[in-house]
């Protein structure tokens, strides 16, 4: 760590300052002994994998690679097991097959997976039939149930997160580095997923393509010669929300030195958390993994540049990432200032697009959801931003789910609002569902490369 880092920097330093959106726990003692018993279980991931993270993070800033950041909005601890995890990470590696091929370009994956149990909510209560209960605040402080008792923040869901997390990570890893997610595994579930679209010549071209060039890899003995193509790499990440848990899996990586946080390997900050004199910034500004920050349509740019200098004083590039989310329409006033201004003061940072927050809304059912059209747009603006300012887009982060949720309008499957109640699951904001997201895949790809399927 550089001399800038140091400076005054705990991992407790946080304390000091205002920190937002967090639980208040009844039971300060039993908060006490779950964060001691945290402390002493061993790190989820290693920092070398974090660093690794920040090198793929470099290349994507030099436009050789794109980010593909995908998960829940909230991961419910009901849904820790086998095959709901097996669903979604086999949407996150078609997809990324998809768009390596169309962009020629490593697609560095970043699950919101096996620690995103905490909640930012813009309001403290909600109101269910007559009455006002505390909102849900994630599978770490609440339960999403809806009454008063459920809503009390209860320490030692902190505890179970922690192994919840475990047993995610073990499956994930199993799958990505047991040859379950190889190559033509995932290109093969590609291939299954296009017949469920309506005939679309472009989908069935890319496809067709993907196909030609695994049968080339396999014809001049690359495919047997690289073990390496029977495995992939998800790295995971979550909100850095709740304050006091991360400071409990924060530790010294005895290779280098250096404070990681050992609970993910990339960690963000929210767009309602990431005041540059808040708590937030404070804690994330002294460990060495990858940031992430939140950007939304009312940011400030004097707070968006301070952020940058605290959260990355050297300028190491991969290390701070802006995901903006801004709206589909909003974003083509609010995004070029901000790559401007970002440009001429010379930051290294990586800039990817989430579709999904800025264009979530209440339906005339009240409920809440998010058109396809919107978000694809916002994801197409994002692009001609890019391209028009001479910025890299660096990739896209979304919520989604491998199951069939109706949770999102649109796509080709036309999901409409009188849908949405067929299988309304989330207990946070509306995801994508499978289809929908091996969709957005295929569009990204022609998006990125608009060559690709020309002629069809
Ligand atoms: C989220 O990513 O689920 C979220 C709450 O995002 P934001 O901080 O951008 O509102
Ligand atoms: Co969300």
């Amino acid at each position: 760590m550089t001399k800038k880092k140091q400076d005054k920097w705990t991992k407790a330093s946080w304390r000091s300052f205002s920190a937002k959106q967090q639980p208040v726990w009844p039971d300060s003692n039993a908060c006490e002994e779950t964060l001691k018993k945290i402390s002493q279980l061993p790190a989820l991931v290693f920092a070398g994998e974090s660093r690794s993270l920040g090198q793929d993070l470099a290349e994507v800033l030099e436009g050789r690679a794109f980010v593909l950041q995908a998960g829940e909005c909230s991961e419910d601890y009901d849904r820790c097991h086998g095959p709901y995890i097996h669903n979604l990470l086999k949407v996150i590696l078609q997809m990324s097959v998809i768009i390596t091929y169309a962009g020629e370009k490593k697609v560095v994956k970043i699950g919101r997976i096996a620690g995103q149990y905490a909640k930012p909510r813009s309001s403290d209560t909600e109101k269910v039939g007559k009455l006002i209960i505390p909102s849900y605040r994630g599978d770490m402080v609440n339960s999403p149930d809806p009454s008063p008792e459920a809503r009390v923040p209860d320490p030692r869901r902190m505890l179970e997160g922690y192994f919840r997390a475990t047993a995610t990570l073990n499956l994930v890893r199993a799958f990505t580095k047991g040859g379950y997610a190889a190559l033509d595994q995932a290109h093969a579930w590609s291939e299954a997923s296009v017949k469920s679209f309506p005939a679309n010549p472009k989908y069935e071209e890319l496809v067709r393509g993907i196909k030609k060039a695994i049968a080339f890899m396999d014809a001049i003995g690359i495919k047997n010669s690289n073990p390496d193509l029977n495995q992939v790499s998800l790295y995971t990440s979550h909100e850095a929300l709740l304050l006091e848990y991360e400071e409990a899996m924060t530790r010294i990586d005895t290779t280098t030195g250096d404070w990681y946080d050992t609970s993910a390997n990339m960690l963000w900050i929210g767009d309602r958390t990431r005041h540059p004199e808040g708590a937030h910034v404070e804690f994330m500004r002294g460990v060495c993994n990858p940031v992430g920050v939140k950007i939304g349509p009312s940011y400030v740019m004097d707070d968006i540049k301070k952020i940058a200098e605290k959260l990355n004083p050297d300028n190491i590039p991969g290390r701070l990432t802006m995901i903006t989310r801004l709206g589909a329409e909003k974003i083509n006033f609010l995004l070029p200032p901000l790559l401007r201004e970002m440009k001429k003061e010379g930051f290294n940072i990586v800039w990817i697009c989430d579709p999904m927050h800025g264009n979530t809304y209440i339906n005339r059912h009240s409920q809440k959801t998010r058109k396809y059209k919107d978000i694809l747009k916002e994801i197409i603006n994002f692009w001609k931003i890019h391209q028009a300012e001479g910025t890299i887009a660096g990739g896209v982060h979304l919520e989604l789910t491998g199951d069939n949720v109706t949770e999102c309008t649109g796509g080709s499957l036309r999901v409409q609002d009188k849908d949405l109640r067929l299988n309304y699951q989330t207990n946070c904001d509306p995801r994508l569902n499978a289809e929908q997201a091996v969709e957005l895949a295929f569009k990204l790809a022609t998006i990125i490369n608009p060559y690709l399927t020309r002629g069809v």
